[in-house]
């Protein structure tokens, strides 16, 4: 929204009024509090369709960024661009392991084929920019959870996987992930088949401490 005085953002300095009218979302707290990662096997169609996907990617997208750098973004695997992609995985795969045994000669089409969409996420931080590298790794990691996130308000399941194909540059070139990027994660997203029981979560005191000057 426009400042009144045509500035984008209001001064840092000066009072600060009362505050807004809290608005308190109980269903995305309910998003939260149950969101968890499925195994991929139980990731079944349907998938996201495409108004559902421009909505999950629109959400990933809206993170905060210091310095506005968009060190991300996100590659579609969808479709038939699914299994070509596994076949070339898998070719440079044999490459890499002449001894592999022909029960794994498709294992990664076969990956890539169990999630109806898998977004490749992307960093594409900037060594050389003002900003931390730092900063804009965490910022790619942001959009990584927010997708996930919004998956799950949309009632779909993902997992975040790297794997071989996230860890290797070559298999990552395949994808156009350029040799100063890197990839964050593959996030597969599709219908629940099940709903497991959730996985232990650390005990609050054995994460949080109050600092205190004494
Ligand atoms: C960046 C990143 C990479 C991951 N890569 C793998 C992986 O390669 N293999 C694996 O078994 N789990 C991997 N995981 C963990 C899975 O996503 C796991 O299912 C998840 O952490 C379960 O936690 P949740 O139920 O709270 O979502 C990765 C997680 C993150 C954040």
């Amino acid at each position: 929204m426009a400042h009144p005085t045509g500035h984008a953002h209001a001064p840092a300095s000066g009072p600060s009024g009362p505050p807004l009218p809290r608005r308190v979302s109980a269903e995305m707290l309910e998003v939260l509090a149950h969101r968890r990662s499925l195994p991929l096997r139980a990731l079944v169609e349907p998938g996201p369709d495409a108004a559902e996907l421009r909505t999950l990617l629109t959400l990933a997208a809206r993170v905060p960024d210091h310095g506005r750098l968009v060190p991300w973004r996100f590659i579609v695997l969808e479709g038939e661009a699914r299994a070509h992609a596994g076949d070339r995985f898998d070719a440079l795969y044999a490459r890499q392991n002449p001894d592999l045994p022909v029960s794994k000669a498709t294992m990664w089409r076969d990956y890539l084929l169990r999630a109806p969409v898998t977004i490749v996420l992307v960093s594409r931080a900037d060594p050389q920019a003002k900003i931390p590298l730092f900063n804009q790794e965490l910022s790619a990691g942001a959009a990584g959870m927010a997708l996930v996130t919004a998956a799950a308000a949309l009632g779909f399941a993902t997992q975040w996987l790297l794997k071989w194909p996230g860890r290797d540059p070559d298999a990552a070139a395949l994808l156009g992930v350029a040799a100063d990027e890197r990839v964050a994660g593959f996030i597969h997203i599709g219908s629940p088949s099940e709903a497991p029981p959730d996985r232990p979560r650390p005990a609050l005191s054995d994460v949080v401490s109050y600092w205190s000057a004494d």
